[in-house]
């Protein structure tokens, strides 16, 4: 299991016990986080479900694989620390991972 904390762009915050195993984007979506709709369910084929990793967490989120940086192009507003949540695997190693969700997804 592993704390997830989604923080929406205007500022609303959503703490989430989350199963190994499963995605950042499955939690929000399960929970009805607003401003991750996933429209292709998470194959890594829309970029709706766009988040921003906190900077003290990009090294163990790690890199986008390359299906996900080609994908990350249709996204809006991408950071540096831009990432697919559905590309994003829960472990205890996440425990405590905080992700914004972009204000173009609001
Ligand atoms: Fe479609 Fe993540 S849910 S790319």
């Amino acid at each position: 299991m592993a704390k997830i904390t989604y923080i929406t762009f205007d500022g609303t915050v959503y703490d989430i016990e989350a199963r190994n195993g499963t995605t950042v984007m499955e939690n929000a979506v399960r929970n009805a986080v607003p401003g991750i709709e996933a429209e292709c369910g998470g194959a890594c084929a829309c970029a709706t479900c766009h988040v921003y990793v906190d900077e003290a967490w990009v090294e163990r989120t790690g890199e986008p694989q390359p299906m996900e940086e080609d994908m990350l192009d249709f996204a809006s507003d991408v950071q540096p620390n831009s990432r697919l949540s559905c590309q994003i695997r829960v472990s205890d190693a996440l425990d405590g991972l905080v992700v914004r969700i972009p204000a173009s997804q609001g």
